[in-house]
């Protein structure tokens, strides 16, 4: 890893979309890691800029307000205030939060295509793009939506698939569908100005395959050398829009078009530190041009592609900015085994966790970095909330606090006992506590914050085993100086533990901080065993953690099952029912209990499996569409509805008698239909 020292960091977070409220995705994704690291960089006495703003450019929030039926201004107004006050209240405590409608982000952002423009960066091309008659609009980014040519998945954007991270082009999705008509779009001509991305192919190459390639993270590497060594090598990327949202493209004939999101977003960062200079009175351009500034951002995965191709070869090509030391990007935060949805509304919002667990900022932040998907994505679930909090937070952490403090307050009067003579055993324990702050900011230096936490946390480990073993509650009644020993020696590990806990556990370290009256003691002074001078007063810093109970946890589940259910409801209907039929269409189907004797994969097919099952009326062969959902072995022995007077059909040279009847889950997984007992194979369905 380079040793090299920086004078000086500009730490950027995503630009979230403003266009709803944020969930834990959010926190976990990136906005809780690149809050940890900032606040040890503080500690660390660094000069930082960390920046972040509301990403109000684009097709999610126009799709979002045409939903609503408002304006665009309405929708990112309303989540801008939203998303920066759950920032404040969550203790994410940037230098600077704006926006990408902001004045400076417009002029930031235009003149940068301007200068790009100016210096010949862009391929100006006449494309066919798709279209939607009905709607006369062309149809940019999320506005179209199709199979994703790389992975299947069938909700893919027309600028990325969210499933395997791809970046896409519309043209390149299988069965594209105008997400505001539903119809097949046409292609029809418009002019776009668009970034040669094989023009930078050799210096991010070089760049982030040799000279990155021992100090990123291998999640980060393997999606950009995927896209650095596909055959067909980068592809020419449009940085412009056909829509009437967005920031004009600075050219006189360009009317009637806008940046691209994803050319204005990154920018962002830039424009939301010169709006922090400036209401600062200093000087913006160290942090974005001089070379002994580490620039580094935090990113979902997601976002891997614009922050680690598109933005630095902008920055590079401009020439005046200096590129990414590093962009760790977290996987994703699952919910209860499911992916985190806005739409289908799985998550956990963060105004409703505060609503329902008041002052309890930090036990989501431990068991977001606990948990963090720093190498795969992860699963939150309330249990393991639970869990977390009752035998981490509350028994390791709050019970070695609330002792230390609590034996002070009843032998020593609230003082700081002082220290006696120090046995090998105190001198031992010691020791290792000084040795924390290094290994807590070697994982933090390397982007490792669970390991980090789990550092922190062996540390009141540590703590907790000294009191256990001192047991000062009997010593007392021995030697008084021997117990003020070791009250000092435990309150000392308990100062260490609010300096190094602080970038994790702000809000629970600022109550210890001023329990101890440490406000000026940084990350240098952790470790120390006078950091607490004896005879100072101990104020009590009250409860730091409380046991979370069964009910409210249950309260939990019970709202994401009511969800799922509603979910369920809404996905059900939302198939349109076929025209009416009258009884006797109905009887002219022959539906039987059928029972499958054998299953088979067929040769040279994916989708199907060959089944023989008894009828009643004998065997039969019947090739059903469900390998991709079934194992043959799952299938054997089942009872399942077949329709049996279904003309026979020749298929991959086999004769299939009939077909098996499945019902289609909301998320296209198919479920077998079967009778609730054994029932005798040929029993009819009427
Ligand atoms: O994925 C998102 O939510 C984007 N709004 C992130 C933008 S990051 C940056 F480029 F601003
Ligand atoms: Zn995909």
């Amino acid at each position: 890893m380079s040793e090299k020292k920086f004078k000086r960091y500009t730490v950027t977070s995503a630009l979230p979309y403003a266009n709803g409220p944020l969930h834990i995705g959010h926190l976990a994704g990136c906005y809780i890691p690149s809050d940890i690291y900032v606040r040890y960089l503080r500690s660390m006495d660094r000069d930082v800029a960390y920046v972040c703003g509301s990403d109000e450019h684009g097709v999610a929030i126009t799709i979002k307000a045409k939903n609503e039926g408002v304006s665009p201004q309405e929708i990112v107004d309303r989540y801008h205030e939203l998303m920066k006050a759950s920032f404040q209240e969550f203790g994410i405590s940037f230098n600077h939060y704006s926006r990408t409608s902001a004045a400076i982000h417009h002029e930031t952002a235009g003149q940068l295509f301007k200068d790009l423009y100016d210096k010949g960066e862009f391929v100006e091309q006449q494309t066919e793009q798709y279209f939607d008659e009905e709607a006369g609009q062309f149809l940019a980014d999320r506005y179209i939506e199709g199979t994703c040519p790389k992975c299947g998945y069938e909700k893919a954007y027309g600028d990325q698939c969210e499933k395997c991270g791809s970046s896409l082009s519309p043209t390149e999705l299988i069965n594209p569908k105008s997400k505001l008509s539903g119809n097949s779009p046409i292609l029809k001509e418009t002019k776009h100005w668009f970034l040669d991305l094989g023009r930078y192919a050799g210096f991010l190459k070089k760049w982030i395959l040799e000279d990155h390639k021992d100090d990123w993270k291998n999640n980060v590497l393997g999606q950009c050398r995927s896209w650095l060594e596909a055959g067909d090598g980068l592809q020419p990327r449009s940085m412009t829009r056909d829509m009437d949202w967005g920031i004009p493209v600075p050219l006189p004939e360009a009317a009637g078009k806008v940046l691209y999101v994803w050319f204005d977003a990154p920018i962002g960062y830039i424009s939301s530190t010169k709006e922090w200079a400036r209401e600062k009175g200093i000087d913006w351009e160290p942090y974005w041009k001089d070379k002994e500034t580490k620039l580094v951002h935090f990113i979902g995965k997601d976002n891997i592609v614009f922050h680690c191709i598109t933005f630095p070869a902008i920055l590079k090509t401009h020439g005046d900015f200096i590129i990414p030391e590093n962009v760790p990007a977290n996987e994703f935060l699952n919910l209860e085994g499911d992916k985190i949805s806005t739409s289908r509304n799985w998550a956990v919002w963060l105004h409703e966790y505060l609503a329902d667990f008041p002052g309890k900022q930090d036990v989501l932040r431990y068991v977001l970095t606990a948990n963090a998907p720093e190498t795969k994505d992860n699963d939150f679930t309330w249990k393991d909330f639970q869990a977390r909090n009752n035998s981490e937070l509350v028994a390791i952490y709050g019970n070695f606090v609330n002792r230390a403090v609590v034996l002070t307050h009843k032998y020593f009067e609230g003082k700081i006992p002082h220290p006696g003579a120090l046995s090998s055993y105190d001198l031992e324990v010691l020791q290792e506590m000084a040795e924390f702050p290094r290994r807590i900011s070697q994982s933090l230096e390397r982007f490792r914050f669970r390991e980090a936490l789990s550092f922190v946390m062996d540390l009141a480990r540590l703590g907790n085993k000294y009191l256990a073993e001192m047991e000062p509650w009997k010593e007392i009644k021995k030697d008084e100086v021997r117990t003020g020993t070791i009250l000092n020696v435990a309150l000392q590990i308990a100062a260490s533990l609010a300096v190094v806990s602080e970038p994790f556990l702000p809000f629970t370290a600022a109550k210890l901080r001023e329990a101890m009256d440490l406000a000026d003691a940084k990350w240098k002074d952790a470790g120390r065993q006078d950091l607490l001078p004896s005879g100072q007063a101990l104020s009590d810093p009250g409860l730091l953690f409380e046991k979370v109970e069964d009910d409210a946890i249950d309260a939990q589940i019970e709202k994401l099952l009511n969800t799922k259910r509603k979910n369920e409801v809404e996905a059900a209907q939302a198939v349109p029912m076929k025209e009416i039929i009258v009884y006797d269409d109905f009887v002219k189907l022959d539906m039987r209990i059928v029972q499958v004797l054998e299953a088979e994969p067929v040769k040279k097919s994916k989708k199907l499996l060959k089944l023989t099952v008894e009828t009643g009326l004998g065997r039969r062969t019947v090739l059903s569409g469900v390998a991709e959902h079934f194992s043959p072995e799952e299938l054997i022995g089942k009872q399942v509805v077949m329709l049996l007077n279904l003309a026979p059909r020749k298929m991959v040279g086999i004769d299939s008698e009939g077909m098996i009847l499945m019902a289609e889950d909301a998320d296209g997984s198919l479920k077998l239909l079967q009778p609730h007992r054994h029932v005798k194979p040929g029993s009819v369905i009427s």
